[in-house]
């Protein structure tokens, strides 16, 4: 059995769909162990609560864009001591960066929405429908010292239509965010998943 640490700013609904899948048994061998958000009112905590599942506030630096300093500390503290396997980011809109990946070598996984290498930062649905891309889409990856940049696990593409406004992609995104994320936290509870340089080898 695998213990996860879920971070999220926001809504929290890729959260959800992990936390469902489990609930099915769609997943097996995965459990939540805790979910943190840097945001005090995020519904990634409410929908956590509503679940049982055991969720903190930490609160980080309102001025920076990346966790580090006591905070990063504080985060390590919370996710050690809930045993956690690996880190799940799930709309965690801060930068990652040395203490909390050398304590989790390897083990953190960002959800991104698109395609990379194309697209990283924020908003990145808005910056392909700005583009002009006729395909958007999402990526599971590891996390490394970069931005949006570690070994791609997961991808999946989707058409970007004419008559698109922002929302409409990104929420079509998020429908298979939905679908990829719960498919490679079983690929790591079946320890599936090997990481051969930039490449991630599945089976
Ligand atoms: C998701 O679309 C995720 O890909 C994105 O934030 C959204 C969170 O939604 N992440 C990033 O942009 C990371 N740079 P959720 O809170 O409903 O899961």
């Amino acid at each position: 059995m695998i213990k996860i640490g879920v971070l999220g700013s926001g809504t929290g609904s890729n959260f959800a769909a992990i936390a469902e899948a489990i609930n099915s048994k769609e997943i097996i061998g995965a459990e939540i162990a805790i979910v943190i958000s840097d945001v005090k009112n995020a519904k990634i905590l409410d929908r956590a609560a509503a679940l049982g599942i055991p969720n903190k506030y930490i609160p980080a630096d309102d001025f920076k864009t990346k966790l580090d300093g006591k905070q990063e500390q504080d985060y390590i503290d919370a996710l050690q001591k809930a045993n956690v396997d690996y880190i799940i980011l799930a709309g965690f809109m801060r930068m990652i960066k040395g203490g909390i990946l050398n304590a989790f070598p390897l083990k953190i996984i960002n959800i991104h929405p698109a395609l990379l290498p194309a697209f990283p930062g924020l908003h990145s649905w808005k910056q392909a429908l700005d583009y002009g891309a006729k395909y958007a889409g999402c990526t599971v990856h590891f996390v490394d010292a970069g931005m949006d940049s570690g070994p791609i696990i997961a991808q999946s593409a989707v058409e970007v239509k004419d008559d698109d406004t922002a929302e409409t992609l990104h929420a079509r995104i998020q429908v298979q965010e939905h679908i990829i994320f719960p498919k490679v936290i079983q690929l790591i509870a079946d320890g599936k998943i090997k990481i051969e340089g930039r490449k991630v080898k599945i089976g």
